[in-house]
């Protein structure tokens, strides 16, 4: 597959399909409770979706290659999950996190946003780690400008995570985005400055770090779809779309809700 240069149309569009999908982690966000099934949340995030938005969830079904159709319209991964944790019975208690990874299809276009919630009151180490994380995306997505490289946001990622005593997951990585749900390039979580390709103004990638606290290595469950760290330990992970400009880069997955940067971010 090739890169593509979105043009200002498939742009606008771009930003529409991201508002929608931060809109409905805005929505949820006060639903994320002790008591609460993650079936639960998908339901209510299906409606919202399609009755209220009349978006599609992409999730629903998607099917890539060597893979069953996914059953549900998001991705709920509690605690040792790392990503792709397929709603269901499992009820959320005090001290959980949970990842919630939204994308809806509005006009043909994607949006592919998520973030980490603490049910309840979390421990110490839990909350670090989605602080940690959270500061990964942030420091990558703060590579993106024309002439930097794919190795740069990997590398900036990398070096927070691991200094700060964390592991990245290396088997699944950031994607471009637009008509397709995963399009070029892959954006890994690792990597050497100045390696890989060259961005440039008009390409549109997620930035979306999963952040281990233990060791990197994973396993997929039986549901063919679910991925969790094999050491069982917590796993954390946030999501923007990011789209390079002339002078640096602007989020796509922006609405009311979104939680500022870290402070020592600095805004193109
Ligand atoms: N939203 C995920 C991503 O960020 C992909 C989920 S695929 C699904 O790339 F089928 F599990 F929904
Ligand atoms: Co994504
Ligand atoms: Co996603």
């Amino acid at each position: 597959m090739q890169v593509t240069i979105k043009n200002n149309i498939e742009v606008e569009k771009m930003r529409i399909a991201g508002k929608l999908a931060s809109e409905v982690l805005d929505y949820i966000t006060p639903y994320v409770q002790p008591g609460v099934t993650t079936g639960e949340l998908d339901r209510l995030c299906h409606d919202y979706m399609v009755n209220v938005q009349n978006a599609i969830p992409a999730p629903l079904n998607y099917a890539p290659p060597g893979y069953t159709p996914y059953p549900k319209s998001i991705c709920t991964s509690v605690n040792q999950q790392v990503c792709h944790g397929v709603p269901g019975d499992k009820i959320l208690k005090s001290g959980d996190i949970v990842n919630l990874d939204i994308t809806v299809i509005k006009n043909d276009y994607h949006g592919d946003t998520s973030r980490m919630f603490c049910v309840g009151t979390p421990s110490p180490q839990a909350k670090r780690l989605c602080d940690i994380t959270y500061e990964c995306m942030w420091i990558g997505i703060a590579q993106v400008r024309p002439d930097a490289t794919l190795g740069d946001i990997g590398h900036a990622i990398q070096k927070h995570a691991e200094t700060s005593g964390y592991s990245v997951v290396r088997e699944f990585c950031g994607h471009g985005i637009g008509k397709n749900f995963h399009e070029d390039p892959q954006v890994l979580h690792y990597g050497r400055p100045g390696a890989g390709l060259k961005l440039q103004a008009g390409m549109i990638f997620t930035i979306e770090p999963m952040i281990n606290a233990g060791k990197r290595d994973i396993r997929q469950m039986g549901d063919g779809w679910t991925i969790v760290t094999k050491d069982r330990s917590l796993s954390a992970q946030w999501e923007h779309t990011v789209l390079v400009t002339a002078d640096g880069y602007e989020i796509m997955t922006l609405s009311a809700g979104t939680p500022p940067p870290p402070s020592f971010i600095r805004i193109p």
